[in-house]
């Protein structure tokens, strides 16, 4: 089938953004294994704070939106921390272009976009199909952590997390470190689940 003359700048612009994402994430990235990631990470107040806690960690925050990127990128450069980067990058591009060799010690995802309308429940960032890539790139005995304030929201990930073969909740397990986010801030109460890659 032919593709229309709009639908082929789309790929071609699609696949110029993987192109300079995938070298930028290379030469930042060089000669590192595994990171700590955090999926929408907003202005980066939570993953600065924990890089600046952790300098023996790596830590790799991506957010669609440029602007929030930006302010991360200035609090990073502020407090001149060589283990913490943000890419401004659409999930699932990002989890296709990283090296192959990558791992994930941690995935962290705070206050995702909630999307309650049924029909929008597809937008969400936690699929069956992006759990499936992030267990394929975490060390048995890594986690993911996952936070929200939208109790549906909470409920749909808890249940994925259930039904997957490859993650395992962990009721007891201790958040791995407090720091509010800019939504957390706005939120009266809000409600964490913590799995481990099996
Ligand atoms: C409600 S905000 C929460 C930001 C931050 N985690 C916090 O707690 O302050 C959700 C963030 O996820 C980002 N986001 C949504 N979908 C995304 C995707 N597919 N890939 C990367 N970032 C995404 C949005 O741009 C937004 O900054």
């Amino acid at each position: 089938m032919e593709l229309s003359a709009g639908h082929a700048r789309e790929l071609a612009k699609q696949a110029a953004r993987k192109d300079t994402l995938r070298e930028d994430c290379l030469r930042a990235l060089d000669g590192v294994e595994r990171i700590v990631f955090e999926a929408g990470c907003g202005h980066g107040h939570w993953l600065t704070a924990y890089a600046a806690a952790h300098p023996e960690q790596c830590c790799v925050g991506i957010d669609l939106i440029a602007r929030r990127i930006r302010k991360a990128q200035e609090k990073c450069s502020k407090r001149n921390l060589p283990n913490l980067h943000f890419f401004k990058a659409e999930l699932g591009e990002f989890l296709e272009i990283l090296a192959p060799s990558l791992r994930f010690e941690m995935t962290i995802l705070l206050f995702p976009d909630p999307w309650p309308k049924v029909r929008h429940h597809r937008r969400r960032m936690v699929q069956t199909a992006f759990l499936d890539k992030l267990a394929e790139r975490t060390y048995s005995g890594g986690c993911f952590c996952f936070r929200s304030d939208d109790r549906t929201y909470f409920d749909w990930t808890t249940e994925h997390l259930q039904m997957h073969p490859e993650w395992g909740i962990d009721p007891t397990g201790d958040w791995p470190y407090e720091r509010e986010t800019y939504f957390q801030k706005m939120m009266a109460q809000y409600y964490s689940v913590l799995a481990y890659r099996r």
